[in-house]
């Protein structure tokens, strides 16, 4: 079987993305699968959650220099290309390149009998790099914030994914959404009934519960499971994580 390709998109910033796609991605290889993990953000926040900071060879250079994929292996079975901070500057090079698009698809093409799962973090934008991520993934989970509701912006990217199926011919298709950061509160209580109802099976039915050891274990560099694997969060990424397997 072919690897799943799933990119984790919101151009909201600071929805859990990143924190998604690490823990998710760490579920996911205890739970025996092969997993590969794309940092696409110039941020390289995903980097810097597993230790690695200003990566030499990353993800610019086969993105606009078509180098080989620099694979660093965490642990066996869980990989991750890192991005630098160089990858802002690839937003103009891709742009006005014709098969700018494509550039990550292309890529990845070789590795993909080697994993399960390849998941990529994109960055807070709809732009070339979030496309190249899109254009290379057959899924996409949007992560949604519960404190804050952007209904406006589902249809933003449900409308991009349309437009991309229909002009570029990609397979990709919404595999979920993912409500992260739920607490007790009468706003994160009514944002999750709302995007339920709204979205019905389209909605993961895992949530994220806002736990502060996800905060303790990025500052530490560790993913959840490392850092606490009793905690709630611990238990929903894993939860999700069997959501996503079946
Ligand atoms: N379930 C949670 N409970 C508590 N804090 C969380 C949770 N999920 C994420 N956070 C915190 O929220 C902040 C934003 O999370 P994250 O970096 O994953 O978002 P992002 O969508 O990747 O942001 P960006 O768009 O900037 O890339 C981080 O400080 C992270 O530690
Ligand atoms: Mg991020």
């Amino acid at each position: 079987m072919s690897a799943r390709i799933i990119s984790l998109v919101n151009h909201k910033g600071g929805v859990g993305k990143t924190t998604t796609t690490l823990n998710v991605g760490k579920a996911l290889s205890l739970l025996n699968q092969r997993v590969l993990l794309i940092d696409i953000d110039p941020q390289a926040n995903l980097s810097q959650s597993v230790g690695i900071e200003d990566a030499e060879k990353n993800v610019y250079h086969v993105l606009c220099d078509k180098a080989s994929l620099p694979i660093h292996s965490l642990e066996k079975g869980f990989d991750i290309i890192p991005a630098g901070l160089d990858l802002s500057g690839a937003e103009l090079k891709l742009m006005t390149d014709i098969n700018g698009y494509f550039r990550l698809r292309e890529a990845l093409e070789p590795v993909l009998e080697n994993y399960d799962y390849v998941l990529i973090d994109c960055p807070p934008s709809l732009g070339v790099l979030t496309i190249n991520a899109l254009m290379a993934a057959n899924e996409i989970v949007i992560v949604i914030q519960s404190q804050y509701l952007a209904i406006k912006g589902l249809q933003t990217i449900s409308e991009l994914v349309a437009e991309l199926r229909k002009n570029l011919h990609t397979r990709l298709r919404i595999s979920g959404m993912l409500l992260t950061q739920v607490n007790r509160t009468v706003v994160s209580k009514a944002i999750v009934e709302a995007v339920q109802k709204e979205h019905k099976e389209k909605v993961f039915q895992t949530v994220i519960r806002q736990n502060v050891k996800i905060t303790e274990a990025s500052t530490v560099s560790k993913d959840i499971f490392s850092y606490d694997d009793t905690c709630a969060a611990a238990e929903d990424y894993m939860a999700l994580a069997k959501e996503i397997l079946n």
